[in-house]
């Protein structure tokens, strides 16, 4: 059994894509897998948290001992993280969320003969939910974010730990092939006010246990 590093702590952990209908057939989405999240959800449980679990929709398995509230559109999920974030003493948000959602959802299929030819999508921004909840006065847990960069990996995660409030932030490089969406492996780096640390390429189960001792070494010091 690995140290319990968060024996005693509410953990609340997003993970997996959120899914935004256009019409009854379709949707706008990502490549988020899941893995990612739910890795880091049975690594917290394993460490000894009461662990509550947000999941977009994924083909992934509970892990062990966890509680799992399944979500679709990025408000749900909005709103599962604020319930769950109440009694949280942590909030990881390894979700990858859809930013824009059609201003409209439509009743009906979209059809293409309907003078339809361009310009057939109006959107509009989603909330951000990791800010929300780093956002609050009241009841804020230590918020820990991710960030899916392509370029400039650092800087502009740097750059979403000050501007969402985070205590601090796990960037990853999702150009690299050998991580990021869908993959079995992932390369971050973890910043916060303290400094930054790269760790070595690894299977996100593996990294999972390694991100949660570095994050409840920073948010629950006194052990
Ligand atoms: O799921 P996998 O296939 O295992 O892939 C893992 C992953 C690449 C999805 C994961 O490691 C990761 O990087 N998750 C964050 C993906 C993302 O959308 O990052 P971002 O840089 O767009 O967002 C920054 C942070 O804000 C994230 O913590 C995100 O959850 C949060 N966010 C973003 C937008 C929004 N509307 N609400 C949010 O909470």
């Amino acid at each position: 059994q690995p140290p319990q590093v968060l024996a005693g702590k509410k953990v609340a952990i997003t993970a997996g894509p959120t899914r935004e209908a256009l019409d009854p057939v379709r949707y706008l989405s990502n490549h988020s897998s899941g893995k990612m999240g739910f890795a880091i959800a049975a690594a917290a449980a394993r460490a000894g948290a009461e662990v509550t679990l947000i999941a977009g929709p994924v083909r992934l398995d509970t892990p062990a001992g966890v509680k799992r509230v399944d979500v679709v559109s990025t408000d749900e999920m909005l709103s599962a993280a604020e319930q769950a974030a109440d009694e949280s003493d942590l909030f990881i948000a390894a979700a990858a969320v859809v930013d824009f959602r059609p201003a409209i959802v439509a009743d009906q299929k979209i059809k293409k003969e309907d003078g339809n030819d361009s310009d057939v999508l109006r959107l509009v921004k989603n909330p951000d939910i990791v800010a929300t909840i780093a956002g609050r006065k009241d009841k804020r847990p230590f918020v820990v974010g991710f960030a899916a960069e392509t370029e400039k990996v650092i800087e502009h995660a740097k750059g979403k730990l000050a501007r969402k409030n985070l205590d601090m932030i796990v960037a990853n490089d999702v150009s690299d092939p050998e991580g990021g969406f869908n993959s079995d492996r992932n390369q971050v780096t973890v910043i916060d006010q303290q400094g930054e640390r790269t760790l070595p390429a690894a299977l996100k189960t593996e990294l999972a246990t390694e991100l949660v001792r570095q994050i409840a070494e920073r948010a629950f010091p006194a052990g």
